[in-house]
């Protein structure tokens, strides 16, 4: 890999400037999914055994540069001063006279973690002198927030221009592996399986992809404007008209490319989906054609049984986007089902974050996967292909 990491570094005694990405979600001050704090222990854990002083610092949310205590991260240094069995000091601010003041008391192997970063406008504009205030706190940086690296923010990008060494924590360096070298040298077969409601969104993945797959499985809505481009209907299902060449063109690259390219057969539809009421109305199995007046929202049992066989078979399984709409429960037999093909199969399997990764760990089969990006936006613009400026400007092995 072409960054430091962490093993390069020696931090005895240094004050050592973490960017994680906590931004968990929290209600009513409680965490409910600690994925993300997990991810950071192993980082967190090698700078505290090797007597480095950890100032942690993170954004929660998008609070707009104001302070606003419904996006405070006070619940995640109690939540992780649980997990690391240490005290974990909290500062208010995470610059200014405060922040200074702790990060100056700290001991070897202590931990402060700072108050949420988009507290302050300066975060997200990675304004200059915001980055300086912060990277004044310490002297040496590790950046383990794989994912916010797609984000060229003050305490991604901004930092590095003033403290030194600059390196990738254990998370990164596991997620650009994973992301990376596994699905560029995947072993083969190699099966991509994408879902998700819009061709829009994934294109650029479906792209970049096309040049590395074997098969690629499409389902969610965007198979819908897939539909369309081979010149079926799609009653009232969720589609992009607007996206059809674009669709039709990524259908010719896998002909050209000899990527197997499979959309559903068959589809659950329904007649009256009220999405926050989660009921669907009138549901049948239609293959083929889907007629005006139904909505298709989630792939049928023959596609089921189509996509699992592909991902028995595969040697590589590489998973983003949801089947249909897993969030309802009549809906959500079909991202089910791929959940269960995926950790069932010996394969190494990649879950590419965001929705896919929530659905595998409702479905109960999470610690069958081989690794499950913590990154949502990041994930998918790595896989485009696209340099993430919170690994760039780190420093190069
Ligand atoms: C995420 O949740 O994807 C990351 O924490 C980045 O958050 P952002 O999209 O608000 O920058």
């Amino acid at each position: 890999m072409a960054t430091k990491t962490i093993k390069d570094m020696e931090c005895r005694g240094k004050r050592v400037l973490v960017r994680v990405d906590f931004n968990v979600p929290v209600e009513n001050g409680a965490i409910s999914d600690d994925t993300r704090i997990e991810a950071a222990l192993p980082t967190i854990r090698h700078l505290v055994e090797r007597g480095g002083r950890v100032i942690l610092m993170s954004h929660l949310g998008r609070p707009k540069g104001k302070r606003d205590e419904a996006y405070s991260l006070a619940p995640v240094a109690a939540a992780l001063s649980e997990k690391l069995g240490q005290p974990v000091a909290f500062a208010n601010d995470c610059v200014g006279e405060e922040a200074a003041s702790a990060a100056d008391a700290l001991g070897d192997g202590e931990v402060l973690l700072l108050e949420n970063l988009r507290f302050h406008k300066g975060e997200t504009d990675n304004d200059a002198a915001f980055a300086k205030d912060l990277a004044s706190l310490a002297e040496m940086y590790v950046n383990d927030a794989f994912g916010t690296a797609h984000r060229a923010h003050a305490s991604t990008e901004g930092v590095t221009h003033h403290l030194s060494p600059c390196v990738c924590g254990f998370l990164i360096e596991k997620e650009l592996k994973f992301l990376g070298d596994w699905t560029s040298r995947p072993e083969r077969p190699f099966v991509v399986i994408l879902g998700g409601a819009k061709v829009s969104d994934k294109i650029s993945v479906i792209d970049a992809l096309l040049e590395k797959a074997d098969t690629i499985l499409i389902g969610g809505a965007m198979a819908y404007t897939f539909r369309l481009a081979l010149g079926g209907k799609v009653g009232d299902s969720l589609a992009e008209p607007d996206k059809v060449e674009t669709a039709r063109a990524a259908l010719e690259k896998a002909k050209k490319n000899g990527v197997t390219f499979l959309l559903p057969e068959d589809n659950l539809v329904c007649g009256d989906l009220d999405f926050k009421g989660g009921s669907l109305g009138e549901t049948k199995i239609i293959e083929g054609d889907i007629e005006d007046g139904w909505e298709g929202v989630d792939i049928g049992p023959k596609t089921i049984e189509r996509y699992s066989a592909a991902v028995r078979d595969a040697a590589t399984v590489l998973w983003n986007g949801p089947m249909g709409i897993f969030e309802i429960a009549a809906s959500a037999k079909g991202t089910f089902a791929i959940a269960e093909a995926v950790a069932a199969s010996d394969c190494v399997s990649i879950i590419g974050g965001g929705d896919s990764v929530k659905a595998i760990k409702q479905s109960g089969h999470s610690a069958n996967v081989s690794f499950m990006s913590t990154g949502g936006g990041a994930s998918l613009e790595f896989l485009e292909g696209k340099q993430l400026p919170g690994v760039v400007a780190l420093d190069k092995a």
